[in-house]
Parts: C-alpha cells; structure tokens; sequence
C-alpha cells in the first residue's frame, strides 16, 4: 500500500499500522477503557442525515470560516497531540506545515517534539497552543510568556486531564517516552528498520518545550499516564484557568467541554472558544459524545462564543453535520496522526486535500455556497 492508495482516514490508518512498531500505533489508536467513547464519537455522526437541496447554482462555494479571531480556509483544524516526532521524524514541522498549506489552525501540544519559538517563527497561518497545567507553577507561566513572544493565536487549556484515562492499549505494549527497549518492543522496532532508523539517527528525541523544567519527565522513560499522574495538578479549577486567560489576554480556549452548565462557566470567565471535546474517548470513557452534545451547548452559548466540534471526524460529512448543528469549526487528532505515520508532511497534506475535497463536494451536492447557509433544517434525526 502506497500513498497514492490512500483515500480516506481509515486507508492512511492501515497504513500507519504496517509502518509503526506496534507500541507507538496503539498509542495513537488507541483509548481509554473499552473504547467505547472512542467509537461513539464517529458513530454520533450516523444518527442523523443530511438532506440536500437541489438546483441551487453551486459552481464556486466558499467553505472558509473565522474562528478565535481568524479566517480558516476550510472548516476543519489540526487539534493538538503530543510527541509527533515519535510517529514521523518530520513531527510537528511536517504538521504545521501542510496546515499552513491548507490555511487552518495548527494545535501544538504542551508535549510537543519542536520548540512553541520554531513554530511561531515559520507558520504563518494560524497557530494555537494546547496547554496544560503543570504542579509546577512556573512552567505554566512560562509556557503562556514564550507563546505571547511565539505571537500564537490562542491557547487552549486542556480541562479534561487531570488524571491520566485508562489507556490499556498502551499498559499492554509498555508505551513510554521516549520509548524504552523491551523484549517485545526490541522485536517490534527490529521489524520495523525505517522508523527505528530515523529515530536513533535523526534529531534526538525530546519533549522540546518542556526540558528546561520537568527534568524527571523527559531524562526518564515514563509512560503518558505516568507523566499525567505525576507532572500534571489535578487541583486546577476555574480560578485556575481564569488567571491563564487573564496572563494570556488573547483568544482563548477551554478544551474538553462536555456540560452545558460548564460551557456557560467559560463565557463567564471570559473564553473565546470552546472545543467540545472528550479527547479522543482517551480519558473518560462512557462519555457522551461531542457530536452528541453539541445541539445543547450551541443553543446555551453559541451566540456568545465559538464552539468547536472535537474528535471522531473521519469523513467531509461528519463535518457538514456538525456545522449544520451550529458548530463554528471542527477539529481531529487521528484523522491527521494517521497520516503523519503513514508518510509524514505528505501524508497530511494528502488527508487534508482528501477531506477538504470531500467538504466541498458535499457542500455542493448539499446545494450550500458558504457554511454559514448550513443550519438545521439540513439535517433529520433518525
Ligand atoms: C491527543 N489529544 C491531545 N489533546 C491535548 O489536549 N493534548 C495532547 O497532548 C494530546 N495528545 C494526543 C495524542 C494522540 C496520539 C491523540 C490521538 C490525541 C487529543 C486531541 O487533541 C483530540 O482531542 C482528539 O484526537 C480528538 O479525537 P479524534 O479526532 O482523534 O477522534
């Protein structure tokens, strides 16, 4: 299978999975528990269906959008996710630069592999910063500091982690990082010489903008869930991200909410934007789903603040769905992940190219010229 064989997400997952040593695979695959949440998130999407209008004279349509305060050229952005040089050695470069190619917000996790200045010195197009609190107090506010020098866009604070979910995927392989060598994964990377090459002998493997401060984190081989457990507070609260948006004062983004009463709390706090978000169904699982819960946040707050539809998007429509409930943007971790594993900035490129194809044929087939014409009455419940 090669890159020209891959249509669509799940083509470029196969793919990652014959690429990567099967530890790094399951951890992006994976989620918490029995993955149920995982699989609700894309499944929400077949609960409704779009019903088209025909004869509506769509020859140019115009799928771009403004959120957190900038104009994307297509409704779908990059969410941030950790250690991308473990999956491709072109990591987080590679990422931000095909986003920049389709002009839409690159997400950089708090666990990047390059450096909050690299990125905020080469990408152009909009660029937003995922973070999350640390025990240490110092480095939270020196992550905000380096991302006001950096000119990002926006930070998102991550409120669905304070403790790491249930991932089993990656108790079974042993997952850490930087990966340690075990009997089954010394087989794993020996069969898999391409990626085990480019990770002893390219640029050495780091957390990149966390190494000046959480030296036990990044000198240690540590599983995710350990760095959660250990690294992160879990006594973070809305006083909390409070003080974040006040030292940020820009656009600002409350990651993983699911409740109403919570989205209402963030525009009491002054936030910008929200992503609906459970991570991916990697923390809490038997949560309900974003697509799910969108309807009720977008009626509380939508008229107040960007909401932004999190995880499980696999397909154009999924995202013409949830535009139609009122979400401003979608956002997708693995749909890009994939990608990145199976063949680096090319790969996502090729995604982003595939999906926003697909985004712009349905906008069509739907008879809509501009998101903004999509609305409820384009979709029935089942
Ligand atoms: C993530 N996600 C994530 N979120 C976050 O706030 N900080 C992070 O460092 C990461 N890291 C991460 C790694 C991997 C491998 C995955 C798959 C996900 C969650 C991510 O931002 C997003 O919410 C989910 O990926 C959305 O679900 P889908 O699109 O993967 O179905």
């Amino acid at each position: 299978m090669r890159l020209s064989d891959c249509h669509n997400v799940e083509d470029f997952r196969t793919l990652a999975r014959k690429r990567l040593p099967g530890p790094v695979y399951h951890y992006i695959d994976g989620a918490a528990d029995d993955e149920a949440t995982k699989a609700r998130n894309t499944e929400a999407f077949s609960d409704c269906d779009l019903v088209p209008s025909v004869l509506a004279g769509v020859e140019t349509i115009d799928m771009s959008t403004t959120v957190m305060g900038r104009k994307i050229a297509m409704p779908l952005f990059l969410s941030p996710t950790a250690l991308q040089r473990l999956f491709h050695w072109q990591g987080e470069r590679g990422v931000a630069r095909a986003a920049e190619k389709f002009g839409t917000y690159f997400g950089i996790s708090s666990l990047a592999t390059v450096g909050i200045e690299e990125i905020g010195r080469t990408i152009s197009s909009p660029k937003m910063f995922q973070l999350y609190i640390h025990k240490d107090k110092g480095l939270n506010h020196a992550l905000v500091e380096r991302c006001k020098e950096a000119k990002f866009d926006c930070i998102a604070l991550t409120v669905d982690t304070i403790v790491s979910g249930n991932r089993e995927r990656c108790l079974r392989t042993g997952f850490s990082s930087p990966p340690r060598l075990t009997p089954s994964s010394a087989i794993s990377f020996a069969t898999h010489p391409r990626w085990t090459l480019d990770y002893l002998f390219r640029e050495k493997f780091e957390l990149t903008n966390l190494k000046d401060h959480v030296s036990e984190g990044t000198n240690v081989a540590l599983s995710v869930a350990d760095y959660f457990n250990k690294m992160l507070d879990p006594a973070m609260d809305w006083r909390t991200a409070e003080n974040v948006r006040a030292q940020w004062g820009g656009e600002f983004c409350l990651k993983g909410i699911m409740s109403v009463e919570d989205a209402r709390r963030a525009v009491d706090i002054g936030a910008t934007a929200i992503m609906v978000s459970n991570h991916g169904g990697r923390q809490l699982d038997g949560s309900r789903a974003p697509f799910d819960q969108l309807a009720e946040i977008v009626d509380a707050v939508g008229d107040r603040i960007d909401v932004i539809c999190d995880g499980g998007i696999r397909r154009g429509s999924h995202v013409l769905k949830a535009l139609s409930v009122g979400a401003k943007a979608c956002s997708g971790g693995r749909m890009y992940l994939y990608a990145l594993a199976a063949a680096g900035q090319a790969g996502v490129e090729r995604i982003l190219g595939r999906l926003q194809g697909e985004i712009e044929r349905d906008m069509k087939l739907m008879g809509v010229k501009s998101v903004a014409e999509l609305n409820r009455g384009n979709l029935r419940w089942r």
